[in-house]
């Protein structure tokens, strides 16, 4: 999928009758993998909502705004130039012409993708760019509030938890295996620090929807955590087409 992320229309809105799922949970529960390998499942797009806070708090550092400046942070969202491209399957994210897939990812970028979201201006400057992800045949959203504000009438609402202990070892081991140096305790205690400020905040905190099905991916490798959400899916009369 390539999605052109220039600003939409005012009166943009979303097509209603495509399908949504949405999976909503802390950072490092797992929920991009399952959010890719449904998407895969049903041929539905991914939103990976954390990348487009995280592409908005790279470029407040390239352009040297403070993190807690929202009337600037406002009108960067707004204006944001991120395109999100596919490359043989894998999401190619470009922020203002340049290819920033691996640079969004660090702890560093993490954190302050956390400040700027707590900001109430920002999240509604992102939340059209969000909806224009609503594309047929479906979308599988993940993030932190894709049940709870953005896809609220979405017909699968997953909240996918782990202990922070579970979180922060599967992380450090990923860093690991790609040869980086690692220490589990920061680790830990930024993943803690992330937590309470994404869960505390005002706007949007981190928490399961009402209506949400929370699964604890603790003791669950990837498969298990898998097929309870299609399971979940197949139960679901608008998405019964999508298992023929
Ligand atoms: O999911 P990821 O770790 O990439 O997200 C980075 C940060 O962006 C999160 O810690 C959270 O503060 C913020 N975020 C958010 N709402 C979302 C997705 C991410 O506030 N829907």
């Amino acid at each position: 999928m390539s999605a052109d992320l220039e600003p939409k229309q005012a009166n943009y809105s979303q097509p209603m009758t495509v399908p949504v799922i949405t999976i909503d949970g802390p950072s490092g529960s797992g929920k991009g993998t399952i959010a890719h390998r449904v998407a895969l499942k049903l041929g539905f797009h991914v939103l990976d909502s954390g990348a487009l806070y995280r592409l908005l708090a790279l470029a407040a550092q390239r352009h040297g705004f403070s993190l807690d400046n929202e009337d600037a942070l406002e009108v960067l969202a707004a204006h944001l130039d991120v395109q999100f491209q596919d490359n043989h399957g894998e999401a190619m994210l470009i922020l203002e012409g340049q290819d920033v897939t691996h640079e969004i990812r660090t702890e560093e970028v993490g954190a302050a993708a956390s400040k700027v979201a707590a900001l109430p201006r920002v999240r509604e400057a992102l939340l059209q760019r969000q909806h224009a992800f609503r594309e047929s045949p479906g979308l599988v959203a993940d993030g932190r509030d894709m049940g709870t504000v953005v896809f609220t009438d979405a017909c699968l609402k997953v909240f996918l938890t782990a202990s922070a202990e579970a979180r922060a070892e599967r992380r450090y081991k990923q860093l690991k295996d790609k040869g980086f140096s690692a220490d589990l305790e920061i680790i830990l205690a930024d993943i803690r620090a992330r937590d309470l400020r994404d869960s505390q905040r005002a706007v949007a905190p981190l928490k399961p929807a009402t209506d949400a099905i929370v699964l604890d991916s603790t003791a669950l490798g990837i498969e298990a955590v898998l097929a309870a959400v299609l399971q979940e899916a197949k139960k679901q009369s608008s998405l019964q087409q999508f298992f023929a």
